[in-house]
């Protein structure tokens, strides 16, 4: 530790300098104030002062008022040292900021015990200093997740409200197209009996369009059951759930998907002894069918694109960690994976409402969803503490 003494007098400078060497401190020394205050400037500024009180130009006190108001003062302990013997002069000095008071001449053993109530003081204060700094950090972290959790339910309920206005007409929808598509062929018929060509030009176009309408009806029907899957409360009593096998889990959710690893992608799994544990099959396996996807989708077009999945029973439970050779994740994206609706795929690929489902059925798991980036490139995605 850094120790400054500031006095005029350079017989008193020397002697401080010695004893407080041997105590163990970095000695800097000041003739006057100008010195004093450019060594407090200094990076690695000292912590402790043993300052004159009485020096020519500007005086002990009048360079300690300086000190202690400088901006980002760091912690200084100060010990004043005056040939006053009053205790009015002690109490003068105490008052404008100094620790503590000495008078001359300096006895060197009450002076170490002083010195070491300054050293203790200063590992107190930088230990208070640490401990408010992690502090503000966890309180930080803790608003940013109150505030991401305060989204994640308003969506929740919007979500639940559109899920049920939009379900109707929805089935209407893809009801109606479907009758269409059934008495088509007679409609045709009828149309190419009319014998106007026109009529027949257009009428070879319906099928299309009606498949078209039923496609997107499809489409609509599966974001409102995501929606809804979303908004329902699960169960989060684990007793209610049944003991089931997580591999199994993750045979049905990649046979699930299994056309998408029909052809370019290769799938290799991974799976280990693990114990049975209470999950709830149908939810659990959307997530992997989610993550699957994901890794699907970020391999399209890579050369020996391959996604691999492997459980693993660990002491704080199940984990399923689900790998890709993709291009992986980049920072920026991965800071919004999790919110509702993030997505970097075209318009109508994805509702980005994936990962945020997904991490929130492994919570209800009782477990945890994080994602990573593998040093050999791709995206890394681990569900950990299933079941424990
Ligand atoms: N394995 C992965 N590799 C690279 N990026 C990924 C991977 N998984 C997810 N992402 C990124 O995270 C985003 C959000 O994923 P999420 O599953 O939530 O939504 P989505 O896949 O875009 O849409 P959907 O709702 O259809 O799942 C993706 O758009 C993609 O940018
Ligand atoms: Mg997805």
């Amino acid at each position: 530790m850094h120790a400054l003494v500031v006095d005029d007098d350079p017989t008193t400078r020397t002697q401080l300098r010695a004893l407080l060497g041997s105590w163990g401190y970095d000695v800097l020394e000041a003739g006057d104030a100008a010195q004093a205050e450019s060594a407090l400037a200094r990076r690695d500024a000292p912590l402790l002062m043993i300052v004159d009180w009485v020096m020519p130009e500007t005086n002990g006190v009048e360079l300690l008022r300086r000190a202690r108001s400088l901006p980002e003062a760091s912690p200084l302990y100060v010990i004043m040292v005056s040939g006053k013997h009053e205790s009015a002069a002690a109490a003068y000095a105490l008052e404008s900021g100094a620790d503590d008071f000495v008078s001359k001449p300096l006895d060197p053993v009450a002076l170490r015990a002083r010195v070491g109530v300054g050293a203790r003081m200063l590992a107190k204060s930088e230990a208070l200093q640490r401990y408010a700094e992690e502090m503000s950090r966890l309180a930080e972290a803790r608003a940013a997740e109150i505030l991401h959790a305060d989204r994640l339910a308003t969506l929740g309920q919007l979500a639940a409200g559109v899920a049920h206005e939009i379900n109707n007409p929805t089935t209407f929808i893809a009801g109606n197209a479907e009758l269409l598509e059934r008495v088509w062929p007679d409609l045709e018929r009828a149309l190419a009996q009319a014998g106007d060509a026109r009529l027949v030009a257009i009428s070879a176009e319906v099928p299309a369009m009606l498949a078209a309408v039923r496609g997107g009806a499809e489409r609509v029907r599966r974001i409102v059951a995501d929606l809804k899957s979303y908004a329902r409360k699960g169960s989060s009593d684990p007793r209610e759930r049944e003991l089931a096998n997580v591999n199994e889990s993750v045979e049905r959710a990649a046979r699930l998907l299994g056309s998408r690893f029909k052809h370019d992608v290769r799938l290799e799994l991974d799976l280990g002894d693990i114990s049975a544990c209470r999950i709830d099959p149908p939810t659990f396996e959307q997530a992997l069918v989610n993550l699957l996807n994901n890794a699907c989708d970020a391999v399209q077009g890579v050369a020996g694109a391959t996604v691999a999945v492997r459980s693993r029973q660990r002491d704080d439970g199940i984990e399923v960690v689900v790998e890709d050779n993709g291009a992986g994740i980049p920072d920026a994206v991965m800071r919004e994976i999790w919110n509702p609706f993030f997505t970097t795929k075209p318009p109508g690929k994805g509702t980005g409402l994936g990962l945020c489902i997904s991490q929130r059925i492994i919570a209800e798991h009782g477990g945890a969803l994080r994602a990573s980036n593998r040093r050999e490139g791709g995206a890394r995605f681990v569900i950990s503490g299933v079941g424990s």
